[in-house]
């Protein structure tokens, strides 16, 4: 079959280096000309510290763009006092090295003091789909990921965006966004990528101690559990998601912040019993010793 350049392009062979754009100067001259080329463009917004999760949004990323460019940016904004903004994991070398093996075309590294000047005094609020989870257990994170993400559409002008369903109403909270400032980019969810036993890849997985991580898959498995019994119409979800908090608590997490089955578009709670009509999801976000995890799954 014959390949168009633009299509020979985009599949180059893997660990050619990726161009490292710092500044948005030079994000908007690389794409510029990409653009002049009629290549489509795919981005990929991580803070770092890259894993397999991370990897399969590239490779969808990959796969449906002609360019793809990856973002690594560490956004204090998002970060609470006393949250672990110093000491969230940064690794830069290893990150380049799994960008050029997976053969991504640019990385976006900004420093803070690109993204957020001193004068800048802009804050992107979504309202309603913020209003629950982690709205409320982590109040102004989500404020922080709007503010960031549409920075970053509006540097990249890319095409495509791609988020992982493991922060599932991050990427509700993404779409809307965009949706709503009329940013041109469609904004895709992927699948979870998960340990064998279960437990969702995260970068702050890295803090777990041995034993926590061996309760850690309990998470996955009593959403399972959960789900299981809402889709048997065993109980009410409200009372199952209670049992998974106790059970959780039992074995040694704590506290658990929440576990809540809700509408997978609009996150409207969903308490009851009876057959489900609309697609929904169970979330759960819980402390294990100092980490804190969080989960979802499709009921
Ligand atoms: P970060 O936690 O680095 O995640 C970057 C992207 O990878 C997000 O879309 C996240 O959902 C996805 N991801 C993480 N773990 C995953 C897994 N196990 N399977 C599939 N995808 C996974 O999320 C953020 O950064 C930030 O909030 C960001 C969007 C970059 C804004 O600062």
């Amino acid at each position: 079959m014959k390949q168009s350049p633009a299509a020979g392009a985009a599949s180059r062979s893997p660990n050619a280096e990726p161009v490292v754009a710092r500044t948005v100067a030079e994000l908007r001259a690389l794409v510029a000309g990409w653009r002049r080329d009629a290549l489509s463009v795919g981005l990929v917004p991580t803070m770092g510290a890259l894993h397999a999760g991370h990897l399969s949004l590239v490779e969808t990323a990959r796969s449906a763009c002609d360019r793809t460019i990856v973002s690594i940016f560490v956004n204090p904004k998002q970060f609470a006092p006393g949250e672990d903004l110093d000491t969230y994991p940064r690794t830069w070398d290893s990150d380049l090295a799994a960008l050029r093996t997976a053969g991504v075309h640019a990385v976006f590294a900004p420093l803070p003091t690109e993204m957020y000047p001193t004068e800048h005094a802009t804050t992107v609020s979504v309202s309603g789909l913020t209003d629950c989870l982690d709205g409320i257990a982590r109040p102004g994170f989500f404020d922080g990921v709007a503010t960031v993400v549409s920075k970053l559409f509006l540097q990249a002008g890319a095409d495509r965006a791609f988020f992982g369903e493991k922060d599932f109403q991050q990427f509700l909270v993404v779409r809307r966004m965009a949706a709503d400032l009329d940013i041109p980019i469609r904004v895709i969810g992927c699948p979870t990528v998960r340990e064998a036993d279960g437990l969702a890849l995260s970068s702050r997985n890295t803090y777990l101690s041995a034993a926590e991580r061996a309760l850690a898959p309990h998470l996955h498995e009593e959403l399972q559990k959960a789900a299981a019994r809402i889709a048997a119409g065993v109980a009410a979800s409200a009372d199952t998601c209670a049992d998974a908090v106790a059970a959780l608590e039992s074995i040694g997490f704590g506290p658990v912040d929440y576990i809540e089955m809700r509408d997978a578009e609009t996150l409207a709670p969903v308490t009851g019993s009876g057959p489900l009509t609309r697609p929904a999801r169970l979330f759960a976000a819980a402390h294990l010793g100092t980490t804190r995890l969080i989960d979802n799954i499709a009921v």
